[in-house]
């Protein structure tokens, strides 16, 4: 198990976060069966700016993981307030969301993602959330892996066909 601290993110890490994000959506693509998925320039820092914004409207938390002053992983939750339509076929409650979560390649499998997913899930505890939503890319297989070992069950599929 890796020695790391966990702090909320600040802009002077932003550089470092951003090329994660980058680094982040170029493993998804090298994992999209279909080769939908691309990166732009400038992804990175655009992903960020709209990261730090949701975080700020939807009373969220965004950890960064540090081993000595370097950022080695983050994650991202927000609250979500229930839709009128969500009200309407589901009992009231209180919606947590984790909408990134990321270690870098050469710090995986020491326990860090699993202590940013347990950080994120005890905010979102104390914000009273009754139940967390991840999203996962069905190709990444050993990130589904992770969250069904935490806990969490498959509740949606979202499927596609080429036309
Ligand atoms: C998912 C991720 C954050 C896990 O971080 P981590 O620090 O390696 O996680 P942990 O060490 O706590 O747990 C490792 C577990 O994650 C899984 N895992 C996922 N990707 C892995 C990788 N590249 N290397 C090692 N383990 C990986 C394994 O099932 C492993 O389980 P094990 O410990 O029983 O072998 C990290 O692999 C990552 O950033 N992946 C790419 C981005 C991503 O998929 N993010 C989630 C999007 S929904």
């Amino acid at each position: 198990m890796m020695n790391c601290k966990i702090e909320f993110y600040q802009q002077q890490y932003a550089v470092e976060v951003y090329k994660f994000f980058e680094d982040f959506q170029d493993y998804l693509v090298n994992l999209d069966p279909l080769k939908r998925l691309k990166r732009i320039p400038g992804f990175g820092e655009k992903v960020l700016e709209k990261t730090v914004k949701e975080v700020a409207q939807k009373q969220g938390v965004f950890y960064v993981a540090l081993v000595g002053d370097k950022v080695v992983g983050f994650v991202v939750g927000v609250l979500e307030g229930q839709s009128d339509e969500g009200l309407l076929n589901a009992h009231p409650g209180i919606m947590g969301r984790v909408t990134e979560l990321y270690v870098d390649d050469s710090f995986r499998g020491q326990g860090i993602g699993t202590k940013l997913m347990s950080k994120v899930e005890q905010y979102l505890k104390r914000k009273d959330c009754d139940y967390i939503w991840v999203e996962v890319f069905l190709p990444n297989v050993k990130t589904h892996d992770l969250y069904k070992k935490l806990g969490y069950q498959d509740r949606d599929i979202d499927m596609i066909k080429k036309l």
